[in-house]
């Protein structure tokens, strides 16, 4: 249903872009699809009623929808591209790999290669395993640690926002219908920067808990020995300490966040960015765990991420070459220089806008996202769908500020651009009344219990 409020204007008044081939196929996409598409985040609820509804193509940062329209875009596939959209080198050594075939009855030399070079960015892992998606590498660092440690809960940082589709963790949202509350009860909660919480979890519940889950940074930045001492406290009470690197990983460091901050966990988990958008995830970590779901050891066998497609070979020659790329163009330093580029011109632009306050971008220059709040400073979905619609009007795609090696400073200058024209409209919205400005209904939190 659409709020009558933000009905009040007509779309087509609003903006010359024409987007009529994308609304004509989002009928038919929610018809066969429950909602519209494969991953919630890229969902119609997630975006303004006047944008791209379907994407056809990109290259470098530059994408193009079913219309025609031209974006430079900050979503990057979730965060799976940080190279850019169809990376030269990337498709090429995938494309070499699959003319040799996909899948084979036996390894292939390639999950070898994959596993040395993997190894040789992440410092204290020893064995490495890899899947298709991060949601299951994460799912198998929990089985893990729940067979070596005997004990059932995880405890799970409650100030982050996504760790796996599976049970243990969607569980613990509010989208949880389908999942019983005997798995629901299985996951506990602990705050982040406050090792005070933690200890107060492991007394709650002694001896239960088998791993921690957690992002070593993900909005926020540790507090200075925090990540020290939440391993430590860990270890003291005979649980394991499990990074996920799905975000972090290939974009702090090309150790992880792990390295940025110098703290090993026992088990870590990786993804996006790995494969610059095929489709891989792998779990690391230290060999006396990892081996548990090896041939090797006379313990009780752990089913360990044994999938059909877990090691199509161009999935992992894509890997081997975003990892080469990553090695030798300097792609780390570069996305922190991007970032940084971006993160000044949009602040001054925040400032030029007087928005300071209720606009502001947070995180690491690496992976900026930006909060939206309204004239009260309370935060606001619909301030957020304005400012997407206003990029969108100007060019602009960006459900956050990620940016990739193929940003280029006229690219960055551009958006900076355009991100101050939308500010200027986000003031007049904040003493007008959003409703005067935005197209139709506002966008809503992905993980909710009604549509
Ligand atoms: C921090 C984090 N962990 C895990 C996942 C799950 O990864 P995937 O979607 O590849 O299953 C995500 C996905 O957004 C994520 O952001």
């Amino acid at each position: 249903m659409i709020d009558d409020k933000y009905q009040a204007l007509e779309i087509e008044t609003a903006n010359a872009m024409d987007f009529s081939q994308s609304r004509a196929l989002q009928p038919k996409a929610h018809r066969l699809i429950p909602g519209g598409s494969h991953t919630y985040a890229k969902g119609d609820d997630q975006y303004p009623e006047h944008a791209p509804g379907f994407i056809a193509r990109g290259k470098g940062c530059h994408v193009w929808d079913l219309d025609g329209n031209e974006f430079i875009e900050f979503g990057m596939g979730l965060r799976a591209i940080a190279l850019g959209h169809a990376f030269e080198p990337v498709v090429e050594a995938a494309q070499q790999q699959m003319r040799l075939g996909a899948n084979f009855s036996r390894p292939s030399k390639i999950e070898v290669d994959l596993a040395e070079a993997m190894l040789d960015l992440i410092d204290g892992a020893d064995m490495v395993k890899f899947a298709k998606n991060g949601s299951d590498v994460t799912t198998a660092a929990l089985k893990l640690a729940r067979a070596y440690t005997g004990r059932d809960l995880v405890a799970i940082c409650k100030d982050q926002p996504f760790f796996s589709v599976d049970d243990w963790f969607i569980g613990s949202t509010e989208m949880n219908a389908g999942i019983p509350e005997s798995v629901v009860n299985m996951t506990v909660k602990f705050p982040y920067n406050d090792l005070q919480g933690l200890r107060d979890l492991f007394e709650r519940h002694p001896g239960q808990i088998a791993c921690v889950v957690m992002e070593a940074e993900a909005a926020t930045p540790p507090a200075s020995g925090y990540l020290e001492a939440m391993k430590e406290l860990c270890e003291s009470q005979g649980a394991l300490l499990i990074f996920d690197e799905m975000i972090t990983g290939f974009r702090w460091h090309l150790g992880g966040a792990q390295k940025f901050h110098g703290v090993v966990p026992h088990l870590s988990t990786f993804g996006k960015a790995m494969g610059n958008g095929f489709a891989i995830a792998a779990l690391a970590g230290k060999r006396e765990i990892m081996q548990l779901g090896g041939l090797n050891h006379k313990e009780e066998r752990v089913f360990l991420l044994s999938t059909t497609h877990g090691a199509e070979t161009h999935a992992l020659a894509a890997s081997l070459e975003t990892i080469r790329t990553f090695r030798e163009q300097g792609v780390i330093e570069f996305l922190w220089r991007q970032g940084e580029r971006l993160r000044a011109g949009v602040n001054e632009a925040i400032a030029r806008n007087s928005v300071a306050g209720f606009f502001e971008l947070d995180g690491r220059p690496c992976n900026l996202i930006y909060r939206t709040r309204d004239q009260h400073g309370v935060p606001s979905q619909a301030l957020r769908t304005l400012f997407l619609q206003e990029l969108i009007r100007g060019g602009i795609l960006a459900p956050s500020f990620v940016v990739s090696f193929s940003h280029t400073n006229e690219d960055i200058d551009r958006t900076i651009h355009v991100v101050d024209q939308a500010l200027g409209v986000y003031s007049k919205a904040l003493v007008d009344g959003v409703q005067n400005y935005l197209v139709g209904r506002p966008v809503k939190p992905v993980n909710r219990a009604y549509a």
